[in-house]
């Protein structure tokens, strides 16, 4: 079956993403072109599987070339990441035109998509020009991963193979998916479709605000099989393909119907690397000298992750129960995202303002409430931060799943554990049951939740941890990878007719 070419590596992918698993910086002083690794889990979890199956990976490179037949370099002798086995004869970098770029990406992406997928629609701006920018890039994408198809079915070594999965990700390709069906279909190249989006899919009514909501439906639905995070997101997607486009739908097996086809929608909740973070929290040394309780936070810089709201019923706290003052401290460590668009930069200003007006209020002599990151930290001292912290506050406005609470919860090792406090407006809230669930909104009840946290006896913490990292460890990114694929192969048995509405 083809869930043996799929799991035993066989399977050819074709992995299309904004960004490729790893950036391209030149070295100032030999001009050079460098890969710099990510350490992401989901390229921890798919860049393997590439590899293996000799496929190839499509995206952006995170630097504009000028000449386009610049070579890409080959990783690092030292580097063992999971891309280092991703040599760049398996790479198709984008090109595009630095405007049409930063229209695309900071334009529509960013200022568009974004916050209009978190139902955040008041941030959101829609500008034809940005749009088209959009559509234009979706289009290159496309024809590059044309292009890696055909190479693949010239290429002998992956003849009498299943054919490839072209796995396309996220908002910012929403629209390739379909001219790819449409030109393989055309040039006979087979392969399956599929797409995954990582942040949530709004309700119809939120969707509906978008000016080519129709367009990005069909985009979508140009896939086979396509993924969400959670069941909420597959039912919104469904109820917006009903509305906008009148597809039949079946909403207990999760199907659409469009134009003679039926697409499978999935479920796939992701999940972390977790023996990775396991050992890197035994290895790693502890980083924080203090006496006091480490609440900690750990985001991008971004409007979604509800930061603002997080300082203010931190400050709540420190007002409503003094007890903790020159107790407890709150590690907030924010990296810095999407600098280009103006929303973030705003952002930034207000979160330097509010710590530095929480530190004035509050420090003494000898402590201050808050210690403020802005920047990035690596991944060992993540792992001794998640480690040594006796609170996490994952407090999202809204988030499609939200990592940090389940890589938290990986690297809780020491006994007594520490608590995780996580907002419901997180995809992770679906799952994660044995934390405490916080409202962010709502300042008060968030206050009292972390003064709870930061009393809860040790053996509800110790009973709440051990559940969660159970679920975590299971769920990991491997067994997301593996859902996926299985999801793939089972693809033929479920394009049966469509049942009831
Ligand atoms: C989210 C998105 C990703 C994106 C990442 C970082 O997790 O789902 O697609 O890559 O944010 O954002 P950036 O704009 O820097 O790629």
């Amino acid at each position: 079956s083809a869930s043996r070419s799929a799991c035993n590596s066989k399977g050819t992918m074709i992995v299309v993403s904004n960004r490729l698993p790893f950036i391209l910086k030149r070295n100032e002083k030999t001009g050079e072109l460098e890969r710099k690794a990510s350490a992401g889990g989901l390229v921890t979890a798919v860049a393997p599987v590439v590899i293996r199956g000799k496929g190839l990976w499509v995206g952006w490179p995170g630097i504009h070339l000028e000449d386009p037949n610049e070579k890409i370099p080959e990783s690092d002798p030292n580097d063992n990441t999971p891309t280092a086995g991703l040599l760049s004869s398996k790479i198709v970098p984008i090109h595009a035109e630095p405007a049409l770029f930063d229209s695309y990406y900071n334009g529509c992406c960013n200022g568009t998509f974004w916050p209009l997928f978190h139902s955040m629609p008041d941030r959101a701006t829609f500008n034809a020009d940005h749009w088209r920018a959009y559509v234009k890039c979706n289009e290159e994408f496309a024809k590059k991963t044309i292009n890696a198809l055909r190479l693949l079915q010239e290429n002998k070594e992956n003849k009498n193979t299943s054919p490839p999965i072209v796995w396309v990700h996220d908002y910012q390709l929403m629209l390739a998916a379909n001219w790819i069906r449409q030109t393989a279909e055309e040039e006979d190249l087979k392969c399956k479709l599929a797409f995954f989006l990582h942040i949530p899919f709004p309700p119809w009514d939120i969707f509906r605000l978008l000016p080519w909501s129709d367009e990005v439906l069909q985009g979508i639905l140009g896939c086979d099989m396509v993924g969400f995070h959670i069941t909420d997101y597959c039912l919104n997607f469904i109820d917006c393909c009903q509305r906008n486009l009148g597809c039949r739908v079946d909403r207990k097996n999760l199907l659409v119907e469009l134009g003679g086809r039926t697409i499978c929608i999935r479920p796939l909740p992701i999940g972390v690397p977790f023996d990775r973070f396991v050992s890197l929290a035994e290895k790693a040394k502890p980083v924080l000298s203090t006496n006091q309780k480490i609440i900690l936070g750990v985001d991008r810089l971004d409007y979604t992750k509800g930061l603002v709201h997080r300082l203010k019923a931190f400050e709540r706290l420190l007002e409503k129960h003094p007890e903790h003052i020159e107790k407890i401290v709150l590690l907030q460590i924010s990296v810095p995202s999407r600098t280009d668009v103006k929303e973030y930069q705003d952002l930034k200003e207000e979160l330097d303002q509010l710590v530095g007006r929480i530190n004035g209020r509050f420090t003494t002599p000898n402590w201050s409430p808050i210690r403020y990151i802005y920047g990035c930290v690596g991944q060992e001292e993540l792992a001794a931060f998640y480690r040594d912290s006796s609170v996490a506050l994952v407090t999202p406005l809204r988030d499609g799943m939200n990592l940090v609470a389940k890589e938290f919860v990986a690297c809780q090792i020491k006994k007594p554990p520490g608590v995780l406090i996580l907002s419901p407006f997180a995809g992770a809230g679906e799952m994660m049951h044995e934390a405490l669930i916080c409202n962010p909104y709502e300042l008060d009840d968030a206050a009292e939740v972390i003064h709870r946290a930061l009393i809860m006896p040790e053996d509800e913490r110790i009973v709440r941890m051990n559940h969660l990292r159970r679920r975590e460890q299971l769920n990991d990114v491997d067994s997301w990878m593996k859902s996926f694929l299985k999801a793939m192969d089972s693809l033929e048995e479920e394009a049966d007719d469509i049942g009831a509405t």
